[in-house]
């Protein structure tokens, strides 16, 4: 086997010669030498020079006070790993936070894995040591060397890191579990005399892997699978609620999402960002009282929260509880320079409020932030439009349509205020061509029927009543312009008759 890998290694190294027409072993090690220096390098330029701050939730075991507590845990990570090896039958994106509740006592039983995980090291340890033979010898330190080395890393020993069990740190060491496991099937057919029934035991098991690895990368295809299939190897860790929750709230199922954040909020009573979520769905169904609760609570635990900031503005605005609203969302703006969304909260907050001026500004904010955020464009030239300021709407307006020249809603707001100041043409191109975006709005219809009314075009204006009627028979005032336009058309009808 030894001499395998090590033709193996002759093949590749050869491989790299001839790309790169190196010489041999300086030129490897500079290679990798220098590759390991832009590695450094582009994690100092990215990360700086501290280690990434993790928090409890992250890895519990390596915030527990006493170092018992510590090492009982970290070995048994360790020992799951090893587990994981063997069997990779419990299979999960994420097993922070809840889902290895920490061992805190000897009564445990899962100390038993420690010492199962401990017995069978050692046993290979020794063997790799002092065995006679010294072709075992080297097969096993090579195994163990790459089975423990590059583990390493992973294992606390050295720093914190930010996960408590993860499948991808065990790729490499795989490599070495699996020279371990052929060297002892090896070992094993040489001492049997049931050869066949070995064989066919490994094929099996080779069998049922195959078919755990085609299990399981299809529940890698899609987030939903992924996260669902989650639920049953991790049903402690709040964060697969969570991702379940979020999932099916992407999807529009809210009552569903509801039920899982609930659960994730119950596991972690501190998951700012589930409460935030749920609060958000919460406030969308109008639930405000408890949406309230939900987000006072997620911006108390982390105070530099926007989003939930803005949010809780949201249900205190729709609360009428205006002077905390604009609080929440100007603490928000403070934690999140850039936070057009909220300024247009805010530019809303301020038109309830009949503090126009401000509204214009803080909705002139979140366009300067987000040049395409086109609610905010409607909303000023809706506002301008309103307080009679036509010709600023119409400015705006244009303004506007130049950053975001395909938006219907805002070709339809400069049509408005285009056919208020009597620029008929103008106008009834801008609702044409708004209407050919988005041909079903029935008040797109009724406002350019009014548009042909005043200009004189009864016809059309006729036509685009009946067109908007059939679209949104309820429409308010659109029944009464119609029917006051049928009377002219009648008028006019008796007049030419006579
Ligand atoms: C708009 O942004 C400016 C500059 O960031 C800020 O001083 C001002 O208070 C903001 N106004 C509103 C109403 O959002
Ligand atoms: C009805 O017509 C009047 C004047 O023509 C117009 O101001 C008003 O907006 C119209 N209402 C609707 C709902 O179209």
């Amino acid at each position: 086997l030894i001499q395998k890998v090590l033709r193996k290694d002759k093949s590749l190294e050869l491989n790299i010669s001839i790309v790169f027409n190196g010489d041999g072993l300086l030129f490897r090690i500079t290679l990798l030498l220098s590759g390991g220096a832009t590695m450094l390098c582009l994690r100092w330029r990215i990360m700086g020079t501290g280690p990434p701050a993790f928090t409890e939730v992250d890895n519990p075991a390596s915030f527990a006070d006493s170092l018992f507590v510590r090492a009982i845990n970290y070995n048994y990570y360790y020992s799951l790993n090893a587990w994981l090896l063997l069997c990779p039958w419990w299979l999960c994106f994420d097993w922070s936070m809840g889902c290895i509740p920490l061992i805190k006592s000897v009564s445990d039983w899962r100390i038993i894995a420690l010492a199962a995980l401990w017995f069978c090291l050692i046993a290979l340890i020794c063997q790799a040591l002092c065995s006679q033979d010294s072709h075992k010898r080297r097969i096993l330190t090579l195994g163990l060397g790459f089975l423990i080395i590059p583990f390493l890393p992973a294992s606390n020993l050295f720093f914190r890191v930010g996960f408590v069990v993860a499948e991808r740190v065990i790729y490499l060491p795989s490599i070495g579990y699996c020279m371990l496991l052929t060297y002892g099937f090896s070992l094993l057919s040489k001492q049997t005399k049931k050869k066949k029934m070995l064989a066919a035991t490994v094929l099996g098991i080779l069998l049922i892997n195959v078919l755990r690895c085609v299990i399981r990368s299809n529940q890698w295809r899609s987030e939903e699978q992924l996260f669902r299939s989650a639920l049953s190897v991790c049903p402690l860790n709040a964060k697969v609620h969570y991702n379940v929750g979020k999932n099916l709230a992407d999807k529009g199922n809210q009552t569903a999402a509801i039920k899982y954040y609930r659960e994730a909020v119950r596991l972690n009573p501190k998951y700012v960002h589930a409460m935030n979520n749920l609060g958000n769905i919460l406030k969308e169904r109008n639930e405000l009282q408890e949406a309230e609760g939900l987000l006072s609570l997620a911006v108390q635990i982390q105070p530099d929260f926007a989003a939930a900031w803005m949010n809780l503005g949201i249900v205190q605005n729709s609360l009428r509880r205006f002077e905390e609203a604009e609080q929440s969302y100007w603490t928000a703006i403070k934690h999140r320079k850039k936070y057009p969304d909220c300024y247009y909260n805010l530019g809303r907050l301020y038109a309830d409020l009949n503090r126009h001026i401000d509204a214009l500004n803080a909705w002139r904010n979140a366009t300067v932030l987000k040049p395409e955020h086109s609610l905010a464009w409607n909303n000023m030239i809706i506002l301008l439009d309103n307080t009679g300021n036509l010709a600023q709407a119409e400015a705006v307006g244009r303004e506007a349509l130049e950053l975001i020249p395909n938006d219907h809603s805002l070709m339809f707001s400069l049509a408005n205020v285009l056919g208020k100041s009597q620029k008929y043409k103008e106008s009834e191109a801008l609702f044409l061509k708004a209407i050919k975006a988005n041909p079903n709005a029935a008040s797109y219809h009724g406002n350019l029927a009014v548009l042909y009314h005043r200009w004189g075009n009864l016809d059309l204006a006729k036509k685009h009543y009946e067109v908007s009627l059939k679209l949104d028979p309820a429409a308010p005032g659109t029944k009464e312009n119609y029917s006051l336009l049928k009377r002219k058309l009648e008028q006019l009808q008796k007049k030419g008759d006579a």
